[in-house]
């Protein structure tokens, strides 16, 4: 019934090797490049994705030298992987990639002296396009762009190795914030060579939803407010806030996960059906998703924090930052026209678990006598997005019996019984970034929608009972 969609961004190239080239980590002393990049990089490397020049230099102000990076960047990398250990050949050829370069964010100097490095022979990659990659707080991105563009040492050429820029979300720390760095890179870059990125996208069960909605014919025609009851979203962490309460108690749960993930996943949800997969195609049907939102009112949220969240290191002893959200969104569309969006998202609840599900309307007519076995179990479709990854159905069938009664059944989708491992969304998120394919990542109109959607929500927490 549906013309296919290309889903040409990633898959055509799916076993090309990456560009040659060299990534720098602004903030590489931080969290996320122990945590998430530098094992990611490592993941790449194992998969044998990585050019053979490549590089990656970190760049921070705390001081340290090359060696010493290797070393603790082995560590990190021993940590994240499932068995504790690492492949001594592989390290080897990894860590000779790795390099460190001490310098402050806001000094020309530091600067030069970066670009200095990356233009020798100790970097190995001389000549490569260079990937630049903001792992710093939101605060720290602007002074570091700007000072970028200041000293002149960017080669702001155009073509085959012309910069390219991945930024971390949050995007800015606040509309004005926001807009005032997609000004700075409009500037700076030309659109096509701007990531912002916003991990969840890259999970594969987040891209899973395309190809649930669109490369099978029996959920689409379903998937509108003749069928469907309501869309829930649940985004549940077991965690805190780990150690990151400074940023955090900035960002809270609104500018940490509802603007970004939430939206994101709701959008691939519940959009109109894109022309293709290729980035504007996406992009264009996610902005119209957003700017159908329907403006929130007081009664549609409820805020939260989670007991002891005023005693992590770095928050205010007084904060009323909320750490839980539930909101219930309308869409006004012909599609989902009446259909309640339920969102709940918040740290330290009983289980993590990020999971939507598409409530179906009881059936709309009953052949069996007796109320109870009419509307008895309406269906459901529930895509789990972390952890368990898969689906369930979930649908009314008679008891085994001589009764007429009836039970609720599932018919239950694992990813893990397809045999593979999945990726972690940064081996996806980085090699998007490395190769050039920019269709999982924010693009500056969508995310002027969603940081005005998170305003208006913040509007809705100062002063809220929590
Ligand atoms: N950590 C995660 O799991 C995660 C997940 C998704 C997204 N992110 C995003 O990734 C970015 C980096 O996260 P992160 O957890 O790595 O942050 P982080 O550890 O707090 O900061 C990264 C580095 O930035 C530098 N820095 C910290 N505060 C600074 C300041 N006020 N001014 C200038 N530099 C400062 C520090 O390096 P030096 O002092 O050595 O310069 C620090 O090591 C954030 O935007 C975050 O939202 C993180």
């Amino acid at each position: 019934m549906f013309p296919a969609i290309r889903m040409n961004t990633n898959e055509s190239h799916s076993h090309k090797t990456s560009t040659p080239c060299v990534m720098v980590i602004f903030g590489a002393s931080g969290h996320l490049a122990r945590r998430k990049l530098i094992p990611a990089l490592y993941a790449l490397e194992r998969r044998g994705l990585l050019e053979e020049h490549f590089s990656i230099v970190g760049f921070a102000r705390t001081p340290n030298v090359t060696a010493r990076f290797r070393k603790e960047m082995a560590d990190a990398v021993s940590e994240a992987s499932s068995s504790g250990r690492l492949d001594a050949a592989l390290w080897q050829r990894f860590s000779s990639r790795l390099h460190y370069v001490t310098g402050e964010y806001d000094q020309v100097e530091s600067c030069r002296r970066l670009h200095e490095f990356l233009a020798g022979a100790d970097c190995g990659c001389a000549r490569g396009r260079i990937l630049y990659y903001m792992a710093l707080p939101p605060r720290a991105v602007e002074p570091t762009l700007r000072t970028l563009y200041d000293s002149r040492c960017i080669p702001w050429h155009k073509g085959a190795s012309a910069p390219r820029l991945m930024i971390e979300k949050p995007f800015g720390w606040d509309a004005a914030s926001a807009c005032r760095l997609n000004r700075l890179l409009a500037r700076m870059l030309p659109e096509s060579q701007i990531y912002r990125i916003d991990h969840y996208l890259a999970k594969d069960t987040v891209r899973n939803l395309l190809v649930l909605r669109f490369a099978n014919a029996i959920f689409e025609p379903l998937w509108n407010c003749a069928h469907v009851d309501s869309v829930q979203l649940t985004a549940a962490e077991d965690v805190g806030v780990e150690g990151r309460g400074a940023y955090y108690d900035e960002a809270g749960v609104v500018r940490d996960y509802v603007q970004n993930h939430v939206l994101q996943v709701l959008a691939l949800a519940a959009m109109e059906r894109p022309e293709s997969a290729d980035a504007q195609a996406l992009s264009d049907r996610k902005l119209e998703f957003f700017e159908s939102i329907a403006p929130v009112r007081r009664g549609d949220f409820v805020f939260g924090q989670y007991r002891g969240y005023t005693r992590e290191p770095h928050v205010a002893a007084r904060s009323r930052t909320p750490t839980f959200l539930a909101l219930r969104l309308r869409v006004n569309n012909r599609r989902w026209k009446g259909v309640p969006f339920y969102v709940r998202a918040g740290k330290r609840l009983p289980r993590k678990v990020t999971e939507i599900t598409i409530q179906f309307k009881t059936a709309p007519t009953c052949v069996f006598d007796g109320r109870a076995l009419c509307g008895h179990a309406p269906n459901a479709l529930s895509i789990r997005i972390q952890p368990a990854e898969g689906m369930r159905l979930s649908f009314s069938t008679k008891a085994p019996g001589l009764d007429d009664e009836l039970r609720r059944a599932n018919l239950d989708f694992r990813y893990s019984q397809l045999g593979a491992e999945l990726p972690e969304a940064y081996e996806k998120v980085l090699l998007d970034g490395i190769r050039g394919h920019p269709g999982l990542f924010w693009q500056a109109d969508e995310l002027s929608r969603a940081t005005g959607f998170g305003l208006e929500c913040t509007r809705f927490w100062t002063g809220c009972e929590i």
